[in-house]
């Protein structure tokens, strides 16, 4: 399964944080927000990952992650012109998706807590396989209702009146059918290919599985600088007390085993004198 980090749009919302790069290189914490899902494809066993982003921040991309290699993963770039939708990641990312299945995350979307929903999806996924979170907001996002035995009968984008409090996160499993059904798309309204459009092409096959994320998992938003600040707090709480960092890629390509014990001396002595090293060489000495 190939993965992508759709990791670009206008970030107009969260200006001047957004002027020089995009929103998914502001710092959470002790780190860029981006590492967030990045953690979580690696997390999932994805090792081939296509990074979309505008054309001025793919540059940072590339100075953070490069090729992946240090990772033991393989990271490639692409530019997306203009935010004309998630779906377009697709289209994109076709000669790289090839004849696969793919993982889309959004690179400002952040899930903490037990992975199980998502290793569960990955190796069951036939169709589509997307998620269901309780919010407290629902105009803002996509939205699942579902019948009294738990199907799913409708999927709406950002509806005025919410048919239900389950919101679709930005995680989403699909076969290879995706991209011919992107490609198929019709810009909406507000003239994006819609990923809520492609789930809909999907129940409408009948094809597609919505799975319940329980509340012992945290899906933060940072849509706002509010949000940005809780997710820091939430982050800087969690670290602070464990001792143990969360999103950390280099950690996470060792306990992987992407990288062997050797390549990972190497990785730590690449990194500057800073916490984070200090971090990761307690890390080893603890191996
Ligand atoms: O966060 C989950 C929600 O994400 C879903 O519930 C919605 O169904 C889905 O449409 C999306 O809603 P948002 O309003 O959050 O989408 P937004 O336009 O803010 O884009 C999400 C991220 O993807 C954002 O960081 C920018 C990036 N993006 C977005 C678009 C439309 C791109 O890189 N390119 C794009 O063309």
């Amino acid at each position: 399964m190939k993965g992508i980090i759709l990791a670009g749009g206008s970030g107009s919302r969260l200006y001047p944080i957004t002027k020089v790069y995009s929103k998914q290189l502001t710092v959470i914490y002790d780190k860029p927000l981006i590492y967030y899902p990045l953690s979580v494809l690696m997390l999932g066993g994805i090792r081939e990952i296509l990074i979309i982003s505008n054309e001025e921040t793919i540059p940072f991309y590339k100075q953070l992650f490069n090729d992946g290699s240090h990772l033991g993963i393989k990271i490639e770039y692409a530019i997306q012109a203009a935010p004309k939708g998630i779906a377009e990641a697709f289209i994109i990312g076709e000669s790289f998706i090839k004849d696969e299945s793919v993982l889309l995350i959004l690179g400002d979307n952040i899930f903490y807590g037990s992975l199980d929903f998502l290793y569960k999806g990955i190796k069951n996924n036939d169709g589509a396989t997307i998620f269901g979170y309780q919010v407290t907001d629902p105009e803002r996002y996509g939205i699942v209702e579902f019948d009294k035995d738990g199907k799913v009968i409708s999927i709406e984008e950002k509806p005025q009146k919410p048919k239900s409090n389950y919101a679709v996160p930005g995680i989403y499993i699909y076969n290879n059918e995706v991209v011919e059904i992107s490609k198929n798309l019709k810009p909406s309204g507000r003239g994006e290919l819609e990923i809520t459009d492609v789930n809909k092409e999907y129940l409408n096959k009948g094809n597609l599985r919505v799975e319940k994320i329980g509340r012992g998992i945290a899906w933060l938003d940072t849509g706002t600088p509010e949000a940005l600040l809780q997710a820091s707090n939430f982050f800087g709480v969690i670290e602070e007390r464990q001792g143990l960092k969360v999103a950390c890629i280099e950690e996470i390509s060792f306990y992987m085993k992407y990288i062997s014990k050797n390549q990972f001396e190497s990785l730590i002595d690449s990194i500057p004198k800073s916490l984070y090293r200090s971090y990761l060489e307690k890390v080893l000495r603890e191996y």
